[in-house]
């Protein structure tokens, strides 16, 4: 009968305290079951009442309940106070909108070298890449610039060693295709060049596309056509462009190409240095020296071959004056190309 009454005791008091959610509901069950007149309390009191026969077991019992509900009690207490905790700390906002994380696009510079490419791409041209340290032999020699000849002074070259330099142009990978493939070639290769200087319109390191075609029959006429569906492609239909005579060793006849400013249209202004012309491409007929020099036969075939800077016309097509912006990795700048 006491001990059932205890079992009572012990289940309700067992379940308040699991269900507690704060310290004052803690309180009034501490002081409702082992306060100085709670309910655990009363039957120690009540035990004289007992018959004697009963007391040591309802004694025992009734000291373990309080032991236990003791212990229910300061585990309650811990859980309160880390619930507490947790919700003192910021919590997640759910209903605030994401963020959306910055995603990198390609480098302008990248964009027009792939323009360039799938330009040629779709008129047939392979697309082949060559080492940027390269030997004197293929920057220089092979293409008709032997040691002294005063078209080094043109290239403010970067010696690595007497014979090593960092290729001054793309030009060297067209040596470097032809020794291993026979006619007919009809490749375009693009990479990066290196030159001392640094100005307004020069870094040290900037871009090039080589282009090259070889076969029977190839003809001055074939690079015009070429070049001039390229210009259009690139600037629009409605470009003016002109093949100017120019000098370069490994071709001959050599020519550039000029399209009319695209800044004044040819009125004369401080980007084209007020000759409404800018040159954007050298290009010529390959040198029957450096077909020679590759053990092609000069008298069985001819080619074009041609060479852009890529910056060049990055700035022209975006409108940029300062080639550096190209390489200051400003976020803001680069961000207008996303
Ligand atoms: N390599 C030349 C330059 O860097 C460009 C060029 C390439 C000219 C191919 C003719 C033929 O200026």
């Amino acid at each position: 009968m006491m001990i059932d009454r205890l079992k009572k005791i012990e289940n309700e008091a067992v379940r308040a305290l699991q269900n507690a959610r704060d310290e004052e509901t803690l309180n009034q069950l501490k002081i409702k079951y082992l306060g100085r007149k709670g309910l655990i309390t009363n039957i120690f009191r009540e035990l004289g009442k007992l018959p004697a026969g009963q007391r040591p077991e309802v004694g025992r019992v009734a000291n373990e309940i309080k032991t236990l509900v003791s212990k229910e009690l300061n585990s309650a207490l811990k859980r309160i106070s880390r619930e507490k905790e947790r919700e003192a700390q910021p919590q997640l906002d759910i209903t605030l909108p994401g963020r959306r994380p910055v995603i990198g696009t390609l480098h302008p510079i990248s964009q027009v070298i792939d323009e360039v490419c799938g330009i040629f791409s779709e008129l047939g041209f392979e697309i082949v890449e060559g080492p940027e340290v390269e030997l004197d032999y293929y920057n220089f020699e092979a293409l008709n610039i032997p040691k002294e000849h005063p078209a080094r002074d043109m290239q403010d070259t970067f010696y690595i060693s007497d014979n090593v330099v960092l290729r001054t142009h793309t030009s060297p990978i067209q040596i470097r295709v032809m020794e291993k493939q026979q006619p007919p070639v009809r490749m375009v290769a693009p990479g990066k060049a290196y030159r001392c200087d640094s100005d307004i319109s020069h870094t040290p390191m900037f871009h090039q596309v080589e282009g090259l075609m070889v076969g029977e029959d190839i003809s001055f006429s074939h690079l015009k056509g070429i070049l001039t569906i390229f210009v259009h492609h690139m600037f629009g239909e409605d470009i003016l462009l002109r093949f100017r005579p120019s000098f370069f060793p490994f071709t001959e006849p050599s020519a550039e190409v000029d399209i009319l400013c695209v800044i004044c249209h040819g009125r004369g202004c401080r980007v084209c240095s007020h000759t409404g012309w800018l040159e954007v491409i050298g290009c010529g007929m390959v040198h029957p020296e450096v077909f020679r020099v590759v053990g092609y036969d000069p008298e069985a075939v001819t080619g074009l071959a041609f060479g852009m800077g890529i910056e060049r016309i990055a700035m022209l097509k975006f409108g940029i004056e300062d080639i550096r912006m190209f390489f200051q990795n400003n976020i803001r700048f680069l961000k207008q190309f996303f």
